[in-house]
């Protein structure tokens, strides 16, 4: 959600530190502020707007300092102000932190305080960590005392670091239910609420667990449990990828950039070791009960793997968003619990991994972000390595993870038939060629899904539709275009359509077909046959299809004819193209769109 960040070093941090804050401006971006200690002073530089713009107006990278911690804000808690804005500053300003999550509890402790004659300058929950820590060392004179007090008063999510003149030369960290990361450096540390805080400075990663408190000074870090208050000894982790990937590489924006990885995403997927796979095969096996769940376009993914799950394996997965989990889930120890995430962070999806685990089901995920919380709680992961994914929205990470799930399918699917090992060898094979399809679209279709964008963006609501997994890829591609353009996109089967929103249609009103291949006789039929049936009531209509010229079509995207197996997969890559382009049309704010976030980490 908010972006967190601190480094303390032998040398300047400013210039890193807002650099850092850049990177991580994705998480949050309504205002933004940085704090530094400065003889023996707390300076606070913050306001509403985007970094650049803060920066401009306020020069938060002007200060000289060896320490410093860096917030970027999505509000959840009061308005966008600059009082509500990160850092904040205890009363009597000896204390100034930054945090993400929610502090649930925060009325209560507020009053307390105020009795004691704190006075508050904002209206967010986080002012009160400020407050707790200042009270705490009044009483104890202990700066880490007063961490583990105020911790032990916190109820909620949250990570937050502090600095504070009673000990200048450290930061101080904890977390909960909000991730918190650790870059370990040879003469500097940091803080980042993920690893692209600090990618560009240090690959050396540690994660802090719940629970768990961190100090930093500019040799090294000390991790202690908040409980016993005994040292944790931990492994680092050290990240292969590249800081290049986190950056735009000649693309106007990372949306595009990040849609032009997608042949490469799949690619790295498709060489992951089977043992990892195999293994989530084998737990699918032995469940009694699976679930796939996620959120956003996560939960997509999901339902679009259900569908070749099916395929591949003849059996039904059930697929449930992670926030109706608790409300409808049933779980014991025969369970298996599948999540599928960018960020392992989404606050709803680890509620359902936790719900899940409490009633003694196992657990797994496909994640993409090192470190991150997902990746450590669950009984088995599979980390994608599609790269750091910065544009808000999901797109290579998303069509990797697919194909993550299709593995396992064919992995499953040959475990229960081995007669048919050529087959799946086949499917194997097919998927190893998609790579070279998505180029094609990206080479050969670019240009026109561009001119169709052009004279299709006044158009302000759409239906997505398909039947099959061509569902599936609709609602995936109904919710990229909402995301990114702002305009209403309702997905739902070409089936359904008929059932009440056929009313809907008329010469306003857009509609996207996601069009099976001709080979697939009854889903192709079908889903023409509702073509046929918007076209009668004057309706506006995109065909996404591999077939020839169809003049019924009001627009047409034509997709290299590939093997039946893999067309859903060129689908999706079409489908994030068309947002894109009907958002640059747009002038949307792409890479980060009004209200999203790249993680969310709150209820
Ligand atoms: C947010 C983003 C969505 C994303 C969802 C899940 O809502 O705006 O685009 O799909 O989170 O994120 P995850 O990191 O769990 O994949």
């Amino acid at each position: 959600m908010c972006g967190i960040s601190g480094i303390v070093s032998y040398k300047n941090v400013s210039k890193r530190l807002v650099k850092s804050l850049s990177n991580l401006e994705y998480r949050g971006y309504d205002s933004c502020g940085v704090a530094y200690l400065r003889n023996g002073q707390i300076e606070i530089r913050k306001d509403i707007g985007t970094i650049s713009e803060v920066e401009a107006r306020e020069r938060l990278s002007d200060p000289v300092s060896c320490i410093g911690i860096a917030h970027t804000r999505w509000a959840t808690h009061g308005g966008v102000t600059k009082a509500n804005a990160h850092p904040h500053l205890s009363y009597h300003q000896n204390f100034v932190i930054i945090h993400n999550g929610i502090i649930s509890n925060f009325r209560e402790l507020r009053e307390e305080l105020s009795k004691q004659g704190y006075e508050f300058k904002s209206d967010t929950d986080s002012e009160i960590v400020a407050q707790l820590l200042e009270y705490h060392y009044e009483q104890t004179k202990d700066v880490e005392q007063a961490l583990v007090d105020t911790i032990h008063r916190l109820e909620g999510s949250y990570a937050f670091a502090t600095i504070t003149p009673y000990d200048p030369e450290r930061i101080y960290c904890t977390r909960h239910e909000s991730p918190l990361l650790i870059g370990v450096g040879p003469d500097s540390q940091y803080i980042g609420s993920d690893l692209n805080a600090f990618i560009e400075y240090t690959k050396n990663l540690i994660t802090l667990s719940d629970g768990e408190y961190a100090i930093l000074d500019k040799d090294g870090y000390v991790i202690k449990n908040a409980m016993t208050g005994r040292e944790a000894q931990r492994e680092i982790t050290h990240i292969s990828w590249d800081a290049e990937i986190s950056k735009k590489g000649g693309y106007p924006h990372f949306m595009l950039k990040e849609i032009h990885e997608e042949p490469q995403v799949v690619h790295t997927v498709m060489q992951l070791e089977s043992e990892k796979i195999a293994k989530l095969a084998e737990m699918i096996n032995e469940a009694k009960r699976v679930y796939l769940t996620g959120m956003g376009t996560a939960y997509y993914v999901t339902v679009i793997a259900q569908y070749y799950l099916a395929q591949l394996t003849g059996k039904f997965y059930n697929t449930l968003c992670a926030d109706e989990f608790e409300n409808v889930g049933e779980f014991d120890e025969d369970t298996l619990v599948i999540a599928v995430s960018q960020s392992g962070e989404t606050y709803d999806t680890l509620s359902a991994l936790r719900c899940a685990k409490n009633r003694g089901a196992k657990t797994a995920a496909v994640v993409n972000m090192l470190g991150s919380t997902m990746s450590h709680d669950v009984d088995h992961v599979i980390m994608q390595g599609s790269g750091s994914e910065i544009c808000v929205l999901s797109t290579k990470a998303a069509l990797a993870q697919v194909v993550a799930l299709i593995r396992t399918g064919i992995e499953l699917g040959s475990h229960f038939s081995p007669d048919q090992a050529e087959e799946f060898d086949q499917r194997r094979r097919e998927i190893l060629q998609t790579p070279q399809y998505i180029q094609q679209i990206l080479d050969e279709l670019s240009g026109i899904i561009r001119l169709i964008a052009n004279k299709i963006y006044h158009i302000t609501n759409w239906l997505f539709l398909g039947r099959g997994i061509y569902y599936a890829v609709s609602l995936e591609g109904a919710l990229k275009l909402k995301e990114v353009t702002y305009h209403h996109a309702e997905s739902m089967t070409g089936g359904f359509m008929k059932h009440g929103t056929i009313s809907l249609i008329d010469s306003q009103m857009g509609s996207v077909f996601f069009v099976p291949p001709e080979t697939e006789k009854k889903l192709h039929t079908d889903t023409m046959s509702n073509v046929e049936e918007i076209k009668a009531r004057g309706g506006f209509v995109l065909g996404v299809h591999s077939g020839p010229f169809n003049p019924l079509f009001d627009q047409q995207i034509i997709l290299p004819d590939a093997p039946p197996f893999i067309m859903p997969l060129l689908h999706i890559a079409a489908s994030h193209l068309l947002a894109y382009f009907v958002a640059v049309k747009l002038r949307r704010n792409i890479d980060k769109p009004r209200s999203l976030a790249k993680s969310v980490t709150v209820p």
